[in-house]
């Protein structure tokens, strides 16, 4: 983990509300894997007082790239960084996807939950990895890659406005229905309500899946405890510590095991 200066190369709109910024920070470039996220301090003044977290989505070379959608104070101080501005990272953070050679890749992506699931994209392009890419959103004006399924790439809208009609979840099913008799493994990341969705599908119908989750976040380090999540417990054990019945996700995650978590709170 290093604490970088690093310098901003280009901060640019790529669909509605949502951002590329790209930096040059050599030291976290060098070591960032597919997953992991920065913790960055948007302002030097006291407010807002928190560093806000985002995922690596990319590096290439000594830069990296980020995705962010504006939410509110820290993500609209971002928007106003133009290239040449100073920008203080903590990371790279957390740990990232645990990716099996001998499986065939299907990653899902919603929203800016495209940021780690870019990363992993490039990491297996670079690597000539066969494998699927499938990017739900609401509608088209909120897609920034093109529709491409003899490419591997599916597109989907709720509102059939680009690619495919459904949400993520219905375009995963038809990747694996395409694709049922490879051994595959799921990586996703999205809104919650995404990833509850194939979290629950993946571990009821028992495939191997990964989900990059979201807390809020302190430190982004292990200090705090203020990223904690509730965790599945061995049924065996009655009294599980505050340790077994939680993980936190700055440390253990951002990537979990689906079967590790307890995805619905109903
Ligand atoms: C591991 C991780 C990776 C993330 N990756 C990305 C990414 O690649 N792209 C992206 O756009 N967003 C990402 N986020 C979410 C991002 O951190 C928040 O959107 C951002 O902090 C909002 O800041 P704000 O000041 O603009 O909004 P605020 O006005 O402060 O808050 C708006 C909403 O953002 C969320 N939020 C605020 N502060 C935090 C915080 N410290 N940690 C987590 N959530 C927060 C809350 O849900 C809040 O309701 C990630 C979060 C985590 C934990
Ligand atoms: S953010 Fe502080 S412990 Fe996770």
């Amino acid at each position: 983990m290093y604490i970088e200066d690093a310098i901003v190369s280009e901060n640019k709109a790529i669909a509605e509300g949502i951002y590329r910024l790209d930096l040059s920070a050599p030291r976290i470039a060098a070591t960032a894997q597919p997953g992991q996220f920065v913790n960055i301090l948007v302002h030097d003044d006291l407010i807002p007082l928190l560093r806000r977290p985002m995922s690596v989505a990319g590096v290439n070379g000594d830069n990296l790239a980020l995705i962010y959608k504006i939410f509110g104070a820290g993500t609209t101080i971002m928007e106003s960084w133009a290239s040449g501005q100073r920008v203080n990272l903590l990371g790279p953070l957390g740990h990232g996807w645990e990716y099996d050679s001998e499986r065939l890749p299907i990653l899902v992506g919603g929203g800016v939950g495209l940021a780690p699931i870019n990363f992993l994209h490039e990491y297996l392009l670079g690597i000539s990895k066969e494998h699927w890419l499938v990017i739900g959103a609401r509608s088209k004006k909120e897609h920034f890659l093109a529709h491409d399924p003899a490419n591997g790439i599916l597109l989907t809208t709720d509102d059939g406005s680009a690619g495919f009609h459904g949400t993520a979840l219905d375009g995963l099913q038809s990747v694996l229905r395409e694709n049922k008799n490879a051994p595959h493994q799921i990586f996703a990341c999205g809104p919650p309500a995404m990833l509850e969705a194939i979290g629950t599908y993946t571990v009821k119908a028992a495939l191997p899946c990964q989900l990059a989750v979201e807390e809020m976040m302190g430190c982004g380090f292990g200090i705090c405890q203020g990223c904690s999540i509730e965790a599945k417990v061995d049924a065996d054990n009655d009294q599980p510590s505050y340790g077994k019945r939680f993980k936190l996700v700055c440390m253990d995650g951002p990537v979990f095991h689906a079967d590790q978590l307890v995805l619905n709170h109903d």
